[in-house]
């Protein structure tokens, strides 16, 4: 695939306000979040749970792109039809997540460094027979006294580098996602510090893999104080300082930036995306989501493991994405919120 069909392909997945459900939860994730709510998991509670998302009415007008797992992308809806034939029907690009998680970093007490990158390029080729247009990496970098590490922030920005590479590679646009938690005490400042550092040390190594950054995606953390910080930064805060963060350390090249959620409470989540489209200063990338749980966790409880909550539990999802993407577009307003639910 050439560097404009990559760059095609990335920039259709967030088009008109577009943008990505990660839908890539390991089993043993996903079946901790459907054990908390007392539903059993199997594979076929696990399918028939993303089937329910994958065929919401009219999902493609917000959802441009869907993160699958491995064992979601070999599984078939009910109706027999490949999941991931269902959603390229639908218009919307699947992806893969392809790292194998993130691992104790040798050498550094408290830290992980994500791995999978043997035996990368043939996952990506036979993952691309299968239907997928784009991959992704998840890099963690934790906050804690003296950390993250030099050492930890260039084995990771390393790894997402040869995985994005090998992407290209294989013709599927790498979301080359480097994870700050917000696990911890830390003020919004020191998560701005890191977050900085990080993306510095990412695109650096990007730059020396020569990976094209028209055809990827970025998927960040938002810039955001610690969850056990005492002092929680408005939402006007968050948003000036990652807009902030973004302008100092991503190039404009790059054609998106789809936040992750990273644990933010759903509504809480749509509003800082709406806030970081509304605030002033240079955009020179679109500014959308690429969210798990805050997209995922009203549909979930609505849900509850019972096919005869199907369709509340895609009104829930539909009415959290169109929030989302409302936001992407930068017309959100809180008032969508009671709007929509009582639609
Ligand atoms: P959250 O939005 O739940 O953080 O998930 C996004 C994701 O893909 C994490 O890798």
């Amino acid at each position: 695939m050439t560097t404009t069909a990559l760059a095609d392909t990335a920039r259709a997945i967030v088009a008109g306000g577009k943008g990505v459900l990660a839908a890539d939860e390991t089993p043993r994730t996903l079946t901790q979040r459907l054990a908390a709510r007392t539903i059993e998991s199997t594979a076929e509670t696990r399918r028939a749970y993303r089937e329910m998302f994958f065929t919401t009415p009219g999902i493609s007008e917000f959802i441009g792109g869907v993160i699958l797992q491995d064992e979601t992308i070999h599984q078939r809806s009910s109706t027999g039809t490949p999941l991931v034939d269902l959603l390229a029907q639908e218009g919307i690009t699947p992806g893969i997540k392809v790292d194998n998680g993130a691992r104790p970093l040798a050498g550094s007490p408290g830290e992980r460094v994500t791995e999978g990158l043997d035996g990368l390029r043939d996952r990506l080729a036979a993952y691309r027979d299968m239907g997928a247009r784009f991959a992704k990496w998840r890099a963690v970098i934790g906050i804690g006294e003296g950390l993250p590490t030099a050492g930890c922030v260039n084995a990771n920005a390393h790894a997402l580098a040869r995985y994005a590479a090998l992407c290209q590679e294989e013709g599927l646009v790498p979301i080359v996602e480097p994870e700050v938690l917000m696990d911890g005490a830390h003020t919004i400042d020191r998560s701005e510090q890191v977050t900085g550092r990080v993306l510095q040390a990412v695109f650096d190594a990007l730059f020396e893999q020569n990976v094209s950054l028209e055809g990827m995606l970025l998927k960040p953390n938002m810039v955001i104080a610690g969850q056990d910080c005492e002092r929680q930064a408005s939402v006007e805060e968050v948003a000036t300082a990652t807009l902030r963060t973004l302008s100092r350390h991503v190039p404009p090249a790059v054609p998106a930036i789809v936040f992750l959620s990273g644990g933010q409470d759903h509504v809480l989540a749509t509003k800082h995306l709406g806030a970081i489209n509304q605030v002033g200063g240079p955009k020179p990338w679109k500014l959308s989501y690429s969210y798990g749980r805050a997209l995922q966790d009203e549909a979930l409880e609505v849900w509850d493991g019972r096919s005869e909550n199907v369709p509340a539990g895609q009104h829930a999802f539909y009415h959290r994405a169109k929030c989302d993407s409302a936001a992407a577009l930068g017309r959100y307003r809180t008032e969508m919120e009671s709007e929509a639910a009582s639609a």
